[in-house]
């Protein structure tokens, strides 16, 4: 079968890019290879899908190449998706820090992103298994052959939209890297990014009975800071500051971790020194009580205030601030949100995301080496790379 656009993987970016094409009357084919489309979709935002961000801006990126994804963002910001919301009349709400939640489940967006296809004519093979692709270039007019389980498809342009390795369960494959490597293209090497991190043994011993417990922490990492909630586990730490500093952390990096932000701990200790308090009593008005006391079990801060030297205390707030971790691991893509790494920026167009040695071969969304901050980033990256390879194929 021949159609001028093929795009691979039913996701965010590639039902996004699909639509845009055939809206510019491109005859356009997308494969999918799961049962479902837009799985990661549905499960996002703890099912309400946090689809934007309204403050996006390319500080809210990793990747080898931080100034890539500014012309695809600027082509197609929070605005236009957030239009193309309303235009289904799907409620929203903004949750905190610029993250607009769906108010129902995250299906609505799968359901408009598959009117959008569907209204402009986009065929569909799903599920459909890729076997093989190539390049045939004898007719003189170059055109890519995607052999599948379903039988030969010709197109003119081809769009890997396979997304990366976060939860392999529901369709996560390794494909879109080897498309890459097949026609010659470099990928930045893919590790887990928004992941719970873990304790080694001896230091879950000390904390890991604090499972549950969470507490407003600043963290840092390799030039990342982040303020939110941090959530000690089982296995170690989670929440979304350090569902953050996870994409910045590289193993055997130590984290820093204020536990006090705001609050200036050497002044608040020593306006205390005189006092006959336990450290525990006094560090539960500014801590959650079970870290209070787990802290000073830990740190053996048994005695009373006053019985401490000037220097004791002084070294008690330094602890409370920067809390020097250096986390085992991350709990690896069954856990991860996203991909960090990918295919290398340098060897595709920020414009078009075609690459550039390979005409009429492009990539959108997660398989790129372009990843957001936790909070709806990931997502607007998703729309605009479709989108701007929408308009180019
Ligand atoms: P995506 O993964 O969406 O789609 C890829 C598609 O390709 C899938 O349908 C897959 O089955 C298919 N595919 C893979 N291999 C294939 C092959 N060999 N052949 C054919 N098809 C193939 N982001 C955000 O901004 N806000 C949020 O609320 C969340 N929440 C969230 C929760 C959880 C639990 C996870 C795991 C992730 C998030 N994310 C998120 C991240 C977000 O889901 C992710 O960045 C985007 O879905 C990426 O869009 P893509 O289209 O690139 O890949």
């Amino acid at each position: 079968m021949e159609s001028d656009v093929i795009v691979i993987g039913a996701g965010a970016a590639g039902m996004m890019c699909a639509a845009q094409a055939g809206r510019r009357g491109r005859r356009v084919l997308l494969l999918e290879h799961s049962a479902k489309l837009g799985e990661k979709i549905r499960i996002s935002g703890g099912g309400r899908c946090n689809f934007t961000n309204l403050h996006c801006n390319a500080v809210n990126f990793l990747s080898q190449n931080p100034d890539f994804c500014r012309s695809a963002l600027a082509r197609y910001t929070p605005r236009h998706f957030i239009a193309l919301v309303e235009r289904y009349r799907i409620a929203w709400h903004e949750k905190k820090l610029g993250q607009l939640f769906c108010d129902g489940p995250s299906q609505q967006i799968i359901a408009m992103l598959k009117v959008e296809c569907d209204e402009t004519g986009v065929d569909w093979r799903m599920p459909c298994k890729v076997l093989a692709i190539t390049r045939d270039t004898s007719a003189g007019e170059p055109a890519y052959v995607v052999r599948t389980d379903a039988g030969e498809h010709r197109s003119r342009s081809l769009v890997i939209a396979t997304g990366g390795l976060s939860v392999p369960k529901i369709g996560a494959t390794p494909f879109g890297y080897r498309v890459a490597e097949q026609f010659g293209l470099p990928v930045v090497a893919p590790r887990p990014g928004l992941v719970p991190l873990s304790f080694d043994p001896q230091t879950l011993s000390q904390f890991g009975e604090l499972a549950g417990v969470a507490v407003d922490a600043e963290v840092a990492c390799n030039g990342g800071r982040f303020r939110e909630n941090l959530l000690f586990t089982h296995r170690g730490l989670s929440g979304p500051t350090i569902l953050q500093i996870s994409s910045y952390w590289r193993g055997g990096d130590w984290i820093d971790i204020d536990l006090l932000p705001d609050r200036d701990a050497a002044a608040l200790l020593s306006a205390a020194h005189s006092s006959r308090a336990l450290p525990a009593t006094l560090f539960a008005e500014w801590l959650p009580k079970r870290l209070a006391q787990r802290w000073c079990e830990v740190n053996d801060l048994a005695r009373p205030l006053n019985q401490l030297t000037a220097k004791a205390v002084r070294a008690i707030a330094e602890g409370l601030q920067r809390w020097r971790v250096q986390p085992s691991g991350t709990l690896g893509y069954n856990k991860a949100e996203v991909t960090l790494g990918g295919v290398d920026t340098t060897s595709l167009s920020s414009k078009t995301m075609e690459a550039k040695a390979v005409p009429g071969l492009y990539f959108v969304g997660e398989v790129v080496d372009v990843t957001g901050h936790l909070g709806g980033f990931n997502f607007q990256w998703a729309w605009a790379s479709g989108h701007a390879a929408g308009q180019a194929v």
